[in-house]
């Protein structure tokens, strides 16, 4: 932080930041699909109506070879039952790290 804030007054400055300001869409986590692809689609274009920027930004999370978490944000190309698509060069760590440890973990965030 550019003024130099430490230790509590981090704590407290994180604290004090505004978070889920109203008005929140209504959402049931429990009438949501199991399955998240087919609906997609439509969650991100009610996204872009809200105002949304770039709802297609997603945060890519692997294992690297040592078995411990990356992650960074990639833009999703597309996504079918298929799978998930997105771009990136192929010997870059999001490149190779599905190579070895063939799991991920995507996360949007959709205020
Ligand atoms: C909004 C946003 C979208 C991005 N989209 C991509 C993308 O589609 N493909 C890509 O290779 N990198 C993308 N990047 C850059 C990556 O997040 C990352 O910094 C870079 O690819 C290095 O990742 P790696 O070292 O884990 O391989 C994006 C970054 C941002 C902030």
């Amino acid at each position: 932080m550019s003024d130099g804030k430490q230790g509590g007054e981090v704590r407290g400055w994180l604290r004090s930041i505004e978070v889920f300001s109203g008005p929140l869409p209504e959402f049931a986590p429990e009438q949501a699909p199991e399955d998240p692809v087919p609906s997609l689609p439509v969650l991100a274009s009610d996204a872009v109506a809200d105002g949304l920027r770039d709802p297609h930004a997603m945060t890519l999370s692997t294992l690297d070879e040592a078995g411990d978490p990356d992650a960074r944000v990639r833009i999703l190309k597309g996504v079918s039952v298929a799978g998930w698509q997105f771009a990136g060069h192929g010997f870059s760590p999001k490149g190779r790290q599905p190579a070895v440890h063939p799991r991920a973990a995507l996360t949007f965030y959709w205020p």
